[in-house]
């Protein structure tokens, strides 16, 4: 297993109830650097946190994101979204769409953003965040969204593996 000692992480979504804590637990366990991305990004009291704006739906931020942080090792992909209806009968289609943006083409485009920076050190780490909704099918829009993302991590655990970048996905419950 990859070791996140001396690791530079970045963690999306990071203004978030989870994203704080991947921000936190990566320094508390060997990080040496974190950058903290949201799209308002806020302060952090930590000189090892550094605040970063990314929308993971808007591709124009996400190559600013790489280019200010082209020293990432770990991309941990944990921003997502919930629809505002469990139903796929009644969500509307725009909010279908807005949620495969932000929990599967945000994370696929970042990964694919990242893999230079990623693959430019052996034992790199990227990390999606799922949900136990990947399995369960009670989110509609949502459930799909993340079942697709499970989908996309399996290809890239395949694709990065030759690079020596290590892919996990999270099933979050
Ligand atoms: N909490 C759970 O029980 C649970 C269970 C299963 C899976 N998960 C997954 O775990 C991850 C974190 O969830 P959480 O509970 O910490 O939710 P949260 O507190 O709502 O945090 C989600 C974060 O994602 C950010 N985000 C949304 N759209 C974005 C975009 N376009 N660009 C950048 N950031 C965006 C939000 O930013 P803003 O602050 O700007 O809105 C927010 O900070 C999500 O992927 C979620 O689906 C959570």
């Amino acid at each position: 297993m990859p070791s996140l000692n001396g690791s530079v992480v970045l963690v999306t979504g990071a203004n978030g109830g989870i994203g704080t804590h991947f921000v936190h637990d990566a320094l508390a366990r060997g990080a040496a650097k974190v950058y903290a991305t949201a799209r308002s990004p806020r302060a952090w009291d930590d000189e090892r946190i550094v605040p970063l704006p990314l929308d993971v739906t808007d591709g124009a931020s996400i190559a600013a994101a790489v280019a200010a942080a082209a020293d990432v090792t770990v991309l941990v992909n944990n921003a997502g979204a919930i629809p505002p209806s469990a139903s796929l009968l009644d969500v509307t289609e725009a909010d279908i769409r807005a949620n495969m943006e932000t929990n599967f083409f945000g994370p696929v485009l970042l990964a694919r953003a990242f893999a230079p920076v990623l693959a430019a050190k052996k034992g790199s780490i990227l990390i999606d965040v799922h949900s136990v909704a990947s399995w369960y099918a009670f989110g509609g829009a949502y459930s799909a969204s993340k079942a697709a993302l499970w989908s996309a991590t399996n290809s890239l655990r395949i694709e990065f593996a030759p690079m020596g970048v290590h892919v996990t996905g999270v099933h979050m419950g």
